[in-house]
């Protein structure tokens, strides 16, 4: 699995996005799109960016009943998307359901990794309005495992958490991780962060990074110090 850096392309229409991607004349940045741009623009974002030579985390967090989410991730496999996601949480039959959806009858399929909990959710948060009493590493670890087990090919999480899912879960087992600051740069509203380097270190796949790229000065030259200090 190659590593690379996925841009966090977290801007509200098409138009800013493909402006912003205009920039890149070199290397094609892999593009993350989330719900908010795909909403916006739906699924012809996704031809677009893709048409023009990028590859495409679509960070849409799936969470149903098994049935509805095994059809949507057909639709979003014919859209030639090249990582998908959903909720750990959804349980081993949703996850089972998404796989078969995702591949295609050539028997391929875009790498499909997983949510374990939120960032945004804190053990105060998990015990009151979850009902899970476990303490809150021990969870991401173990839906980390039943993703595993349902055939998924990895998880989002924190570059401070990889080494443990790791152990947990294999080496081949991919990790997808935000939360990346260059040493220098502004932390923002992310609460634990690592730099391009230190996630490298952990042992990374992708580092998920936006606004250290997207509101840089100097965009294209922030994405080239990302790239030479994750991939080298
Ligand atoms: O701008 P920044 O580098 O903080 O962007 C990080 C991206 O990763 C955002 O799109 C954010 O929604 C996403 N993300 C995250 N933390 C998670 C899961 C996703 O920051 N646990």
């Amino acid at each position: 699995m190659g590593k690379d850096v996925i841009v966090a392309c977290d801007f509200a229409s098409a138009a800013q996005t493909l402006q912003f991607l205009d920039r890149f004349t070199g290397r094609k940045p892999f593009v993350k799109i989330g719900m908010e741009l795909y909403y916006a623009e739906g699924p012809e974002i996704v031809r677009q960016i893709k048409a023009r030579g990028h590859r495409i985390f679509l960070d849409l967090k799936l969470h149903d009943i098994p049935n509805t989410v095994k059809k949507a991730m057909a639709v979003l496999s014919r859209l030639d998307v090249d990582i998908v996601n959903l909720h750990a949480a959804g349980t081993t039959a949703m996850m089972r359901a998404a796989l078969e959806g995702l591949t295609r009858p050539d028997g391929t399929r875009p790498l499909l990794i997983a949510v374990t909990q939120l960032t945004s959710t804190d053990q105060q948060s998990m015990e009151r309005d979850l009902l899970i009493r476990e303490p809150i590493a021990d969870v991401v670890m173990h839906y980390a495992q039943t993703a595993k087990a349902a055939g998924l090919d990895g998880v989002v999480c924190s570059p401070l958490e990889a080494a443990r899912v790791y152990d947990a879960c294999g080496a081949e087992f991919l990790t997808v991780t935000p939360g990346v600051r260059f040493a220098d740069g502004d932390v923002g509203d992310q609460k634990r962060v690592m730099t391009p380097a230190q996630a490298k270190a952990v042992g990374s796949d992708y580092i998920v990074v936006g606004r250290p790229i997207t509101a840089a000065n100097d965009p294209v030259g922030a994405y080239e110090r990302c790239v030479e200090e994750f991939v080298g």
